[in-house]
């Protein structure tokens, strides 16, 4: 199966851009704090920790070495992998979740992208000047109240989403990230050095990484597993679509984890960002997917340098979240370019639009829309439901098990580079642990 069939990537460190590209995003910043917010502090933090080590950082290798022998988009690599070992067409089925869920989660992903479009917009014009915490809610609440502001800022995003990704990801994006990425890293850095300015830091810390196991509840595990999928950008086809751009020459376990420190330490960041200034304003911890634009602007409008700073800060947001939503449109465009007539451009302007058509959905449910459709779920919640807690999981599971249980031990683990020790507990977690803990939570969670 060594046939080449596209272009690889040009080198590793365009490989773990990209893949970093894709990890870092709305998830680590403005996902992560808000759902340890919500879910009562650092037990989640740990189990969230527990589910990326012995969960998330196995099935990302195994998603890549698929999409490494695959070499073809997610849906036609599962077919193919199960054809040329002799199993069950119903693996496709796999890559068709995958496909499935990555449209689904870059409908409402854009929507919280023009979010950090307007925001942005807003440091520059010095919105967030002397307002407290009333005054910043205010302004979040009146942008959620209307339709055709969060539709303007909806249709943007999607359209520099669609335009990134019609041109191909270029090295001009790649070179973007090189330097955009460490630049956010900083920003962090400047923010939880204004945490520790406010006297709340203590209480952040100890929220974040001292654990009341009280807390933690069923709800609470499944949200941090189908989180820890979410912020890898796992079980959708991405890590598999970008495996297949990959040489032999890559090692797959060491380049995981290195995306995987990096993503999780931009999570923590943020956290460590946004607690101090939620506890310092007493603002409410589960103030759910409005909490960093409730809190941060709060910094940025008390603090000396706070305009460029807060303009700064949502350019990132919005660029760290574009760089995802380009990895979530490509395998769905990759798709329709291959099942249909359509070149390139055409196959981006469809898939676009109808990501961005559902995406309309998802934003009333803010305003106009706000009764539950189903399950007591509005739009918004129900595709982040259905894709973070049942898409992503199964799909990912169903990775993880082609990967240990049907293709052959050994190959995998000289691919790997495994041998002795190490082997066994590649083979331990990806066949047991990785799999049974999916299956555990997932059933408990019903
Ligand atoms: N991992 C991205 C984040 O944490 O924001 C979100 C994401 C991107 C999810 C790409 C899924 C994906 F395929």
């Amino acid at each position: 199966m060594s046939k080449q069939l596209h272009a690889h990537w040009s080198s590793r460190l365009t490989f773990v851009l990209a893949a970093t590209g894709s990890a870092v995003g709305l998830g680590n910043i403005w996902k992560f704090p808000y759902m340890v917010g919500e879910s009562g502090g650092a037990a989640f933090v740990l189990v969230y920790l527990v589910c990326i080590a012995l969960i998330g950082l196995p099935i990302l290798v195994a998603e890549w070495l698929l999409g490494r022998r695959g070499q073809k988009n997610p849906i036609n690599t599962m077919s193919e992998l199960a054809r040329h070992n002799g199993l069950s067409r119903g693996w496709t089925l796999v890559g068709i979740s995958g496909v499935l869920g990555a449209f689904l989660i870059l409908s409402f992903y854009s929507v919280i992208g023009g979010w950090s479009l307007s925001y942005t917009l807003g440091a520059v014009t010095g919105e967030f000047s002397g307002l407290d915490a009333d005054g910043v809610g205010g302004l979040f609440n009146g942008m959620l109240a209307s339709p055709g502001v969060l539709l303007g800022w909806h249709s943007l995003f999607m359209i520099l989403t669609i335009g990134i990704v019609a041109r191909g990801v270029t090295s001009g994006l790649e070179g973007a990230v090189r330097t955009l990425m460490p630049a956010l890293a900083v920003l962090l850095v400047i923010l939880i050095g204004y945490g520790m300015t406010t006297g709340h830091f203590g209480e952040a810390m100890n929220y974040l990484f001292n654990p009341e196991w009280s807390k933690l509840t069923g709800t609470t595990v499944l949200a941090a597993l189908g989180h820890a999928f979410f912020t890898l950008s796992l079980g959708m086809g991405i890590m598999m679509a970008y495996g297949s751009y990959l040489g032999e020459e890559v090692n797959l376990l060491k380049t995981a984890r290195t995306v995987v420190i990096m993503d999780t330490v931009i999570a923590l960041g943020a956290g460590l960002a946004i607690f101090p200034i939620v506890f310092a304003n007493g603002l409410d911890l589960a103030s759910g997917p409005g909490l960093i634009f409730v809190t941060l602007p709060l910094a940025f409008g008390n603090m000396d340098g706070g305009v460029i700073l807060g303009l700064m800060f949502f350019l990132l947001l919005t660029f760290a979240a574009l760089t995802s939503a380009i990895s979530l449109l490509e395998p769905v465009v990759e798709f329709v370019e291959e099942r249909t007539p359509l070149a390139r451009v055409g196959a981006t302007l469809v898939a676009g639009a109808g990501a961005w058509a559902l995406g309309i959905a998802a934003l009333l449910s803010f305003n106009v829309w706000s009764e539950p459709l189903v399950f007591g779920l509005d739009v918004f919640n129900l595709l982040d439901t259905l894709t973070s807690k049942f898409m992503l999981p199964l799909t990912g599971l169903g990775a993880i098990l082609f990967t240990a249980w049907r293709l052959d031990r050994r190959s995998v683990q000289s691919e790997l580079g495994l041998s002795g020790g190490s082997a066994t507990l590649w083979q331990l977690v990806t066949r047991f642990v990785a799999p049974l803990g999916v299956i555990v939570v997932f059933v408990g969670s019903l």
